[in-house]
């Protein structure tokens, strides 16, 4: 049996120059990131930009965050604003994207934007991530490292698990610090949350004071945030105090809870380490083969709100 964990590498400096020449190949390798592992190519290919919606089954109509290495880069390639400027000074290297208006000499892959005028572009903050964007000549076009719809992979061994030997190079970089995907804010008019995430609206909120316009056009605006996502293959029934028969619960702050079939996102009620260990929760209770998910009430404000967001989406099975 082959072993699929030997397409793991530790982020040493020897294996990032690796990865450096897969991805000058026009190949794909997995990469940590702060929020999650992202499956990663060389944004200006479309060869290899089209390699990535293939592994992981993703619709062509969704496009891909790319990722660079410092603000300078990311001028290059989009026509910035203040309040990017304002933001990116403040937020990046972190989990915040950004979507501007794709420069018309961009050289980034019309697959990876779709063929949309704007691009999302963010800068992560995580060190192997960011040694190799510094020695890369390209940025990165990556989502996140799962199949379209299921969990994403917070751990190298949740990338392994998913795609079975077919991604050939799966940096180690430990497990995610933040555990959720980036907050995603368009900027190319009055700035409006697209997707809540690592960085929560209320913060953004506050430092530009400005209530953010609510998002009522998802579907056209941001692709990926339509129909199901984030799924554990079961049922999950939001603000429940006590699991279904084969059920697991997802608790929070809850400290009376104790059973084989609960699950603590957070006992000392911080949202902050719920958010940390969402996914790799629904991950240890899918592969434990329980029937559904209850989830007790997670309040919706700060990290509170992506968890929700993604707890929505995800409860969507049929
Ligand atoms: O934290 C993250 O953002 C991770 C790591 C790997 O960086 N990446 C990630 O990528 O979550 P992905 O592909 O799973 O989600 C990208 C989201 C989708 O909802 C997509 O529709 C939206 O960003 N998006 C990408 N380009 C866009 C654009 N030009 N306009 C609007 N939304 C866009
Ligand atoms: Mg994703």
């Amino acid at each position: 049996m082959k072993n699929i964990y030997s397409n793991i590498y530790k982020a040493t400096n020897n294996n990032l120059n690796k990865a450096k020449i897969v991805i000058e190949k026009g190949d794909v390798v997995a990469v940590p990131t702060e929020t999650v592992y992202g499956l990663a190519a060389n944004a200006y290919n479309n060869k290899a930009v089209k390699k990535i919606f293939a592994l992981k089954k993703r619709p062509s109509h969704n496009p891909l965050i790319i990722h660079f290495k410092n603000i300078e880069q990311i001028k290059k390639e989009t026509i910035i604003n203040n309040n990017f400027l304002k933001l990116a000074k403040k937020f990046s290297p972190g989990p915040l994207t950004y979507v501007l208006k794709k420069k018309k000499n961009s050289k980034i892959s019309k697959f990876a934007n779709k063929g949309l005028s704007s691009i999302a572009v963010r800068i992560p903050n995580e060190k192997n991530i960011l040694k190799l964007l510094n020695i890369l000549k390209c940025p990165l076009a990556a989502p996140s490292a799962n199949k379209s719809k299921s969990l994403s992979p917070t751990t190298a061994k949740h990338v392994a698990d998913e795609f079975n030997g077919k991604v050939k190079m799966i940096i180690d970089g430990g497990a995610c610090t933040i555990g959720i995907e980036s907050t995603v804010i368009d900027l190319t008019a009055k700035p409006k949350i697209l997707r809540e995430g690592g960085l929560s609206s209320e913060i953004i909120e506050k430092f530009l004071k400005t209530k953010l316009s609510e998002n009522k056009n998802k579907v056209i605006k941001s692709p990926g945030q339509i129909g199901l996502h984030y799924s554990p293959g079961m049922p999950i029934y939001m603000n429940r105090n006590k699991a279904i028969k084969d059920g697991a619960l997802i608790a929070f702050a809850n400290r009376s809870y104790s059973n084989k079939n609960v699950f603590n996102l957070s006992t000392k009620g911080n949202l902050k380490e719920a958010a940390k260990n969402f996914f790799n929760t629904l991950r240890v209770i899918k592969n434990k083969k329980f029937k559904s998910i209850s989830v007790n009430k997670i309040p919706n404000k700060d990290l509170g709100k992506a968890i929700n967001e993604r707890l929505i989406r995800a409860a969507q099975y049929e």
